[in-house]
This record gives C-alpha cells, sequence and structure tokens, in this order.
C-alpha cells in the first residue's frame, strides 16, 4: 500500500523542474475531473502547480484538489472570490483547510473583505498548523482593456491591505515592478507562443517575455490544452 504523501513532500521533491517551469502554471480550464486528471498525469512533474478555477471546481469540487496534491503538486485556487466580507473570509478559511497554494480575489472587492481575507487565511492556517495559502488579488481581467495606472492603483491597494501579489497582464509587470517598493507575488495570464492564436486574451506575451519582465508566475491554459500534443507545445512556450 503506498502512502499519501506528506504536505512538506507535496510542496516539492528534490528532483525539482527546471526553473522556468517552476514558474508556469497550468490552467485546468477543463469540465470534467477525468480530463483534468489526464493532463496532470500527462504533465506532472513538468508542471507542478495546477489552476483550478470556476468551471473545474463547479463540476468537480474539492476531490480534484485532493488528486493534484496526492500527486506531488500543488494548487492554485482562482475562483476570485467578491462577495461581501464575511462570506469571503469563510471562503478563505475553506481554502486553507484545502492547503491550497494560492488563491485569488478581487482587489475592487474593497479594504474590508480583503483584510478579512487575510486574517482569515492567517488564523485557520494557523489553526491546522498548515502553510497559509498566498493571496493574489486580481487586479483587471486579461480580457479586458485598462489603463496600467489603474492596475498600479488597484495592486498598490491590495497590497496595502495584506495581500501576497496580485494577478495582471505582462504588459504591465514591469511598470507595477519598477513602481511597487515592497517584495510581492505577480501572477501573469494571457501567456502565448511567439505565434498562434490569441483567444480572447488582449493584453498577452511570450513566458520569456513575461519572465523578464519581473513575473513570479505565469499562467497558460489553451495553448496547451488545445495542443494536439500538449507536451510539445509546452516546449513551445519557451
Ligand atoms: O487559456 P488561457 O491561457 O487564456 O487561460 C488564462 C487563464 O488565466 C484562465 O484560466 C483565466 O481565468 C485566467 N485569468 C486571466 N486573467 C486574469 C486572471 C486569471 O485570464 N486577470
Amino acid at each position: 500500500m503506498t502512502r499519501p504523501l506528506t504536505p512538506r513532500q507535496r510542496r516539492g521533491s528534490p528532483k525539482a523542474a527546471e526553473p522556468s517551469t517552476q514558474k508556469l502554471i497550468l490552467a485546468l480550464d477543463v469540465d470534467t475531473f477525468s480530463k483534468a486528471k489526464y493532463f496532470v498525469n500527462l504533465l506532472y512533474p513538468k508542471i507542478r502547480i495546477f489552476k483550478v478555477g470556476s468551471q473545474l471546481f463547479t463540476g468537480s469540487g474539492p476531490k480534484i484538489i485532493e488528486f493534484i496534491h496526492k500527486k506531488g503538486a500543488q494548487v492554485f485556487l482562482d475562483l476570485k472570490f467578491y462577495d461581501i466580507p464575511n462570506t469571503v473570509a469563510n471562503a478563505v478559511r475553506q481554502a486553507a483547510r484545502l492547503e491550497v497554494k494560492m488563491l485569488t480575489l478581487h482587489i475592487s472587492g474593497g479594504e474590508q473583505m480583503l483584510k478579512e481575507a487575510v486574517k482569515a487565511a492567517k488564523s485557520e492556517a494557523l489553526r491546522l498548523k498548515v502553510k497559509r495559502p498566498l493571496l493574489v488579488g486580481v487586479t483587471v481581467l486579461t480580457s479586458q482593456e485598462a489603463s496600467r495606472e489603474d492596475i498600479l492603483r488597484l495592486a498598490k491597494s491590495g497590497l496595502s491591505f495584506g495581500l501576497d501579489g496580485v494577478v495582471c497582464s505582462a504588459q504591465e509587470v514591469k511598470f507595477l515592478r519598477e513602481n511597487i517598493k515592497e517584495k510581492c507575488i505577480i501572477v501573469t495570464p494571457g501567456i502565448r507562443p511567439k505565434t498562434g492564436s490569441r483567444d480572447d486574451q488582449k493584453r498577452i506575451a511570450t513566458a520569456p517575455e513575461a519572465l523578464k519582465a519581473g513575473s513570479s508566475f505565469l499562467v497558460v491554459g489553451r495553448p496547451i490544452l488545445e495542443a494536439k500534443d500538449p507536451q510539445e507545445a509546452l516546449k513551445g512556450l519557451w
């Protein structure tokens, strides 16, 4: 009988992946548990963080998170919480219980919502003696147009309320790094290979461009999920 991995083992085996690959997050934007399992089995350990968003989580529930953890990988829970402070704090507590590495909430939810979310993440993790989830704020969705000043203003307010980082497109990363003094995580979706479809993303960049600009983590979905050969598509990102 194989024993389940401990949280420490799950966070990373000694055989580490390439540094650039460790920063890549696959968005598991699929509709069933079995499709998600297929991509995790196919791409772990080349990909070590998997993003579970609203489509998959609504369809399959927490069992996909358990599966990813058992495999040895980590979870980015991208449910973009936005609600009254009490509801968001309770949702964050649930995410802390699931031991996800990172989760998202909308910065536009405001000061009280963000502060209570941060407090909930810390207290629940402390109570359970687990690592707390990193809280990452969504500035403006990468499918929408926005000025970089608006994105900077949102990012600064989120960080001032205790968030660990922000989500923003590669086109704003350099500007944010230049204008934000504190250390913070920047997660960048809208990653595309040099050639190929943009899908509905308006502010896109290649993986090396985003890393060079200062992104901490890159999120990629359709270029891999819809590829004939996802492993080749993964290689083609660099
Ligand atoms: O398929 P694609 O590579 O465009 O996937 C991008 C992923 O990043 C999607 O799961 C989307 O929900 C997510 N995302 C985004 N823009 C944000 C935050 C998350 O596109 N601001």
